[in-house]
């Protein structure tokens, strides 16, 4: 029981990070990507939904790109709290 709602607990605490994830990505990158599913948008760069299911995507990675991209895309100066939601909300669109 105690397990069951600290487990709980974490997968409701991840979901609110990907919701703070979503209105950063919104703020900030709708300019170059489709930052969620069936959105019109920019196709200069990936769109979110599928950078979140390339096979190659790593938490890590996306991580290690946000804190420093590579041009064309710009240094955005995020935050690792911000990293952090981003990455939870890339998470939450893998299918
Ligand atoms: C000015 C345009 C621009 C903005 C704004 C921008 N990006 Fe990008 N981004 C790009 C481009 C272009 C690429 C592709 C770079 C490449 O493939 O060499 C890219 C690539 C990426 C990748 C790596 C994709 C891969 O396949 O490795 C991630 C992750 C990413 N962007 C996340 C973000 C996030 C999160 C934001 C907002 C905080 C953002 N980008 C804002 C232009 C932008």
């Amino acid at each position: 029981m105690a397990v069951a709602l600290v487990l709980f607990a974490s997968a409701a605490a991840r979901a609110g990070e990907a919701q703070e994830g979503y209105l950063l990505v919104r703020q900030w990158c709708t300019s170059c990507h489709i930052v969620a599913p069936n959105q019109d948008g920019s196709d200069a760069a990936p769109p979110f939904e599928s950078i979140a299911n390339d096979p190659n995507f790593t938490e890590d990675g996306i991580r290690a790109w946000l804190s420093d991209p590579h041009p064309p895309m710009p240094n955005l100066n995020l935050n690792r709290v911000e990293i952090d939601r981003i990455v939870a909300y890339l998470q939450s669109l893998r299918n």
